[in-house]
């Protein structure tokens, strides 16, 4: 089981993670990325057939900030909306 979200404390909207996952990323007015299926709560299951486009975007992302977990990550994340 994948979790996923974004940190946007260190999103510097390079627009990466929007290009390699689109079905997973979208980014807000400032440009920022956040997770479309679960609007950045990392607390959706991210289905099986995205998860090597959200592991791509992992690792492509230049500041780190497309995190993922095994577990539940949990609300925090909401706030950064
Ligand atoms: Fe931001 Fe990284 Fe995506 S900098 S736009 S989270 S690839």
């Amino acid at each position: 089981v994948m979790y996923t979200y974004v940190d946007q404390d260190t999103c510097i909207a390079c627009g990466t993670c929007g290009a390699v996952a689109p079905d997973v990323y979208d980014y807000d007015d400032e440009g920022l990325a956040f997770v479309l299926l679960d609007r950045n709560t990392g607390t959706f299951a991210v289905p099986e057939d995205l998860q090597e486009d959200v592991t791509d975007a992992h690792e492509s992302c230049p500041t780190e900030s497309i995190k993922l977990s095994d577990l539940v990550i949990g609300k925090e994340a909401l706030t950064h909306i």
